[in-house]
């Protein structure tokens, strides 16, 4: 995600409302913990915050939420008894933020496309209009479930929810996109005066303006893209979500320097690093803590994660980096090569077939087709260690825990179990006899049978 590191505009802290259980997900696990770009939905809500550099974040759960604390800490978390509305839950974070001066945000954990700059965008027009709530409008395809914006020359006087709205009011096409900014001073007064006689029966934290209207303050809206609120209700707009996502990904990583092929097709972690002059073939999956150095290229149909892949080295197609890898610059890992925690030296070559997990290989080193790392023996992993410039043969086992120093060779076919010391030969594997003749004999005796 790209940064922009700006002093804050103003001094901020922000609410992040998660107490919702979400049922309409169907899962056991909190709406606001499932995955977009491989981080929970919240994480991202809390990037865009901190980006904004508040000087509080307090996030809102429901009681045994014990799991989205863990996710969000250190942030603080606040407890919603009972789910009474978005209002009440606001006024579960006066405990922890009653003492602070300055605006407030309060934001939705299940709206993970919020960007910074949108939220910056709601301080300023705070600032230029002098206004007690800035609320984040936007014009959706289908309005059904929001609340309606009620402007009157210029101001808004009221958010109507879409259950409580008149025909009329429903035909409003500005609709509240859920973020809304409330000026110093001002939150805790309006949510005493809030009441629960809507359709609903919730403490609606829009009711906010109208009560702000009428002791006085002025309210405006901040327009918004609709792509920058959309919340996650269902795993369907979990998907939809996930697609933004991953175009606004894509995107950063090609205005960073990247080139992909067949962009659609390729997926990223919203912690991916890639560097410049990097090319990323079709059909490939970046997982979680991937880091590719500026001018590696990697090849179609690759599967990466918590990997790094140093400057210039190819990768693919059809590789596959499990954690703990390092691929050094220049190195080259190709077809159907599977490693894991293993560390490959500056210009090295595992070039098809093998699995190397566990293991260090050393710069320049040779691996051949169909190599083997026996790292597991049922019970513990060990490590297997290549030295510079070693030439393993095809189809080896390498039995670890045990290693092939610097410049040695191994016999193709080798079933390796002790150490190769330096610039040495191992050839571990049944001596080949060849019987003169015995071919043409054979062929000779089975036709004679056959008769
Ligand atoms: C809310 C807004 C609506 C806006 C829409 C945008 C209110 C009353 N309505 O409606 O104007 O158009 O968002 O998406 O605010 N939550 C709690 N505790 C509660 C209730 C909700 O923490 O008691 C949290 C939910 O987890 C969710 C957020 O607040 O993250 C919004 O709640 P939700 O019920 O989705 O509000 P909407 O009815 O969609
Ligand atoms: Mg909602």
């Amino acid at each position: 995600m790209t940064k922009t590191n700006s002093s804050p505009l103003a001094p901020l802290a922000c609410i992040i409302l998660a107490a919702g259980q979400g049922t309409r997900m169907r899962s056991t696990l909190p709406k606001v913990l499932h995955p977009v770009a491989n981080a929970p939905m919240i994480e991202h809500v809390l990037a865009a915050a901190a980006e904004l550099l508040p000087e509080q974040i307090a996030v809102v759960i429901a009681p045994g939420m014990d799991t989205v604390e863990k996710a969000v800490a250190p942030h603080r978390c606040v407890i919603q008894q009972q789910p009474l509305g978005t209002g009440d839950a606001v006024k579960a974070a006066r405990s922890v933020l009653e003492k602070f001066r300055g605006d407030i945000i309060v934001l939705f954990g299940d709206a993970p496309l919020v960007t910074a700059e949108a939220l910056r965008n709601l301080q300023r027009k705070r600032i230029e209009s002098g206004a007690a709530i800035v609320v984040a409008g936007f014009s959706p395809t289908d309005q059904a479930p929001y609340g309606r914006l009620i402007v009157e020359s210029g101001q808004l006087t009221a958010i109507v929810e879409a259950a409580d709205a008149t025909e009329a009011q429903r035909a409003i096409r500005l609709c509240n996109g859920g973020i809304m900014l409330f000026a110093d001073g001002k939150l805790w007064p309006l949510l005493d005066k809030l009441r629960d006689d809507n359709a609903k029966h919730e403490f609606y934290l829009t009711d906010c303006v109208k009560l702000a209207k009428a002791g006085g303050h002025i309210c405006v809206v901040a327009e918004m893209p609709a792509d920058e609120v959309l919340g996650v209700n269902t795993r369907v707009e979990l998907a939809e979500a996930e697609r933004l996502m991953q175009n606004r990904l894509r995107r950063a990583a090609m205005l960073n320097g990247a080139t992909m092929i067949d962009p659609a097709t390729v997926y990223l972690s919203a912690d991916t690093r890639i560097g410049q002059d990097v090319v990323i073939g079709p059909n490939v999956v970046f997982g979680p803590g991937v880091e590719i150095s500026n001018k590696a290229e990697i090849r179609a149909f690759c599967h990466i994660e918590q990997a790094k892949v140093e400057e210039g080295a190819l990768i693919g197609p059809y590789a596959r980096l499990r954690p703990g890898t390092i691929v050094g610059g220049g190195a080259h890992i190709g077809n159907f090569v599977e490693l894991k925690n293993t560390e490959v030296g500056r210009g090295a070559k595992i070039n098809h077939l093998s699995y190397i997990g566990d293991a260090t290989v050393g710069s320049k080193a040779n691996i051949g087709a169909g190599t083997i790392t026996c790292n597991y023996d049922g019970f513990r992993k060990h490590h297997t260690s290549i030295g510079a410039e070693a030439f393993v043969g095809s189809n080896s086992a390498l039995v670890a825990p045990v290693s092939v120093g610097d410049g040695a060779y191994v016999g193709a076919g080798s079933v390796i179990t002790m150490d190769v010391p330096a610039n040495t030969l191992a050839v571990a594997r049944g001596r080949q006899s060849n019987l003169d003749d015995w071919a043409k004999r054979f062929r000779e005796e089975q036709a004679e049978r056959k008769k």
